[in-house]
């Protein structure tokens, strides 16, 4: 049985009333539900977490890692384009990391959403397709732990 972390960054807590012509009228409970339903089958165990603190998403990434974890899927929402101190949690830690994106950060309108910082040290990101991007990730590490 593997084990992922889905850990969700700020803002992602008003997933449904939060810009929904972008990223969709479901709930985080929502996508945490559509996510556990995908890996029934898998032999995946997952452990949600949102934070809107960048710490707690930090100190995640390194239980990731004592815990030896399989894998993280990772929405750092905003902090995605200026948190340097992701950007090492992830250098520093073992365990893959995938950045995950329910929206085309690169062809927002918002220049700045366009740079990922922590780009460079992920395993693989997956962007745009909004729930699909999750599963994709999944989809992505089990085939990286196979
Ligand atoms: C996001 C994109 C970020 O630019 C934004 O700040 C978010 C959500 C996405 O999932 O598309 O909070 O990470």
């Amino acid at each position: 049985m593997k084990h992922f972390y889905v850990i969700n960054g700020p803002n992602l807590n008003l997933l449904g009333q939060r810009n929904p012509e972008i990223y969709g009228t479901h709930t985080l409970s929502d996508l945490e539900k559509a996510l556990d339903d995908y890996v029934q089958d898998r032999s995946v165990k997952l452990s949600h977490f949102q934070s809107n603190h960048e710490g707690a998403l930090i100190d995640w990434l390194h239980q990731a890692h004592h815990q030896k974890n399989d894998g993280v899927l990772l929405n750092a929402g905003a902090y995605t384009h200026y948190s340097y101190a992701l950007h090492d949690a992830i250098e520093a830690i073992q365990v893959p990391v995938i950045e995950v994106h329910l929206s085309d950060i690169a062809s927002r309108i918002e220049r700045w959403r366009h740079t990922s910082v922590i780009a460079p040290v992920v395993t693989q990101s997956f962007k745009g397709d909004g729930i699909q991007s999750y599963f994709n990730a999944i989809d992505y590490l089990l085939d990286l732990s196979d």
